[in-house]
Formats: structure tokens, sequence, C-alpha cells
């Protein structure tokens, strides 16, 4: 996608943070948005407010969504058609932290909590606008966000928020693969970022558990955040550039890095017979599948 004026985008998680800064730079270029979030009343006041920007040169309109829930993923795409009647941009946003403990102490809560919202609140999403797009038949673009943990450093005592994060990376990477041609798709994967994500636990609902202070996430001084206004104009730039991994945030670098260059290493040491390597490269396999069905 490579103008956003007069397009039309959801934003899941858009009340707060990486969301909200993504809204912003769409509106200042005339895209229309969607601000969606768990609580109407939040995503209305940050509608309202893009809306009164001097710089807004689009609309902003609100609509609740826990992304949890598919009957709720599927309304939201319903309104958001209605109202606009086409939809070009999903940014697929919407993520907890859902707090620090040692792996072995992790509460199951948590752990399907993170899961939830982080992975199939992020698959059903995009599922539930893939299938649109396609209909639609107009270009369209599709936004994850995964972190730094998902393509690096595997934090400590987020083992949940981790995998959760690696799974939307896996699975967005085949899915780039399997998309019609007029879909495109990218993966944010911002650095440790100044935004409200270790409050996360003050929404979380009663099914998980209920709320629950999580701020203990942070030593004053250990870390500078990144300011949250590096993210959404950097995000459409490379959206437009036609970039698939999206990275505002230099420090991430050297996390993936030295897990890229460990793996690298690692095969170096371990493997020597080179020859027949091409007889057993699995590409082949999905390759031909692809062509196959393709052809039917
Ligand atoms: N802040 C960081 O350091 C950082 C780093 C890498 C990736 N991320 C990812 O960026 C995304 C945005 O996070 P953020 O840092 O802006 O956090 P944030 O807490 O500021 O914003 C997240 C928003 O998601 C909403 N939300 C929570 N549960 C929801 C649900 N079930 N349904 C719909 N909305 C829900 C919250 O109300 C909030 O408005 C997340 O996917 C997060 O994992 C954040």
């Amino acid at each position: 996608m490579q103008d956003f004026k007069d397009k039309v985008a959801v934003i899941t998680g858009a009340a707060n943070g990486i969301g909200l800064d993504i809204a912003k730079t769409l509106i200042r270029q005339g895209c229309h948005v969607v601000i969606s979030d768990i609580h109407l009343t939040d995503a209305q006041a940050r509608a309202d407010q893009l809306q009164a920007m001097p710089d807004a040169s689009a609309s902003a309109i609100a609509i609740a969504c826990d992304v949890t829930d598919v009957t709720q993923i599927t309304a939201l795409a319903d309104a958001a058609w209605a109202h606009f009647g086409h939809v070009d941009a999903l940014f697929n946003n919407a993520g907890v932290g859902a707090g620090m403990s040692p792996a072995v102490k992790t509460k199951d809560e948590d752990l399907r909590w993170a899961f939830e919202v982080n992975f199939f609140g992020n698959w059903n999403t995009c599922m539930e606008f893939t299938r649109r797009f396609t209909k639609q038949g107009t270009p369209a673009h599709i936004c994850n966000t995964a972190s730094e943990n998902a393509i690096g450093w595997p934090a400590p005592y987020m083992a949940g928020y981790n995998a959760s994060k690696a799974a939307v990376l896996g699975y967005t990477g085949m899915l780039r693969m399997e998309l019609p041609e007029h879909i495109s798709i990218s993966l944010l994967c911002p650095g440790w970022t100044q935004t409200e994500i270790a409050n996360s636990g003050a929404l979380r609902p009663e099914a998980f558990g209920g709320p629950k202070p999580v701020r203990e996430m942070l030593i004053e001084g250990d870390v500078t955040p990144y300011d949250v206004e590096t993210v959404g104009a950097h995000t459409i730039e490379q959206i437009k550039q036609g970039s698939f991994y999206i990275f505002p945030h230099y420090a991430a670098r050297h996390l993936a890095e030295e897990r890229n260059n460990e793996i690298s290493a690692a095969f170096e040491a371990q493997q020597t017979d080179v020859d027949d390597w091409q007889a057993h490269d699995t590409r082949t396999f999905f390759a031909n599948m692809m062509t196959a069905k393709n052809k039917k």
C-alpha cells in the first residue's frame, strides 16, 4: 500500500500507546480510522481527540471490540464496512503484557490471557479481515504487531508474552506466502516503548482472573524506553515501501543479530555434509503444493 489518503484503517487496541500513534499518523495522512479497543468509552474519547487535531484530514470513529471474542471481531468488521463502505487496512495491534514471573511460577490464567489476546485475538482478527479483503478484491494491507521478543531476545520472566509473540511471527510469515496478490502483510516488531502496557493487568477480564497490578515489571532507571512517537510514522513509511519486517528501534537489531549469529554458528559447527541438501529442502514440497493448488 503506497498511499493511505482516502483509505480506511481499522486499528485494534488503539485507545493507547502504539495503536494510538499509528492512528494519529494515518489521520494526518488523510486516512479514515476506526479506533477500536476493549472499552467503548476509551475508544470514543480517543476518536474524538483525533478528530479534533488541527492537522487531522480524515475522520475517526470508535467501535468497541474485545479481540478475545470472535463475535465481537465479526461485529467490528461489520460495523466498519457498514460505516465506510470499504476497509483497506488492518492494524492488528491489541496486546497485553501479562506480568513478569519466572516461567515455572507463571500462573495458568496469565499464560492463557497472554495467548488469548496476543495470539488468538491477533489470529482471529487477521483471518476475519483476510476473508473480507479477499472478497473485496482491492489493494489491502494487514500489519500484525509482534515484538522484538519475537525476533531476538527471549526476555526472562516473560515466557508467556515471548511465546505468544513468537506465535504471531510464525503464522504471519506463513500467511505472507498464502495471501492473494492484492493483500500485503507486515510484521511490526517494536522495542521497549513507553506506553500503558505495564498496566495491562488493570484490564484483565474476570475470565482470566480479573484485574491485577502489574507495575512491578519495571525498575526505574534500568532501561530508557523509546518514545511512542517513534513508532507510528516509521511503520506507515515502511508499509509504503513494501517492507515485511518493520523495526522502529535500533536496539532490537542487536538482539536479533545475536540469535541469528548463534544459529549460524551452530549450523557451521554441526553440519558439514552439504552435497545433497537441496533434495531435502522442504520449500520444494510446499512450492509444488501451492502451484498444484493454484492450478485448480
Ligand atoms: N510497549 C512496548 O514496549 C511494546 C514492545 C513490543 C510490542 N508491543 C506490542 O504493541 C502492541 C500495543 O501495545 P502498547 O505497548 O501500545 O500497549 P498499551 O497498553 O498502551 O495499548 C494496548 C491497547 O490494547 C487494548 N487491549 C487490551 N486487551 C484488549 C482486548 N482483549 N481487546 C482489545 N483491546 C485490548 C488496551 O486497552 C490498550 O488500549 C501490543 O501488541 C504489544 O504487545 C509493545
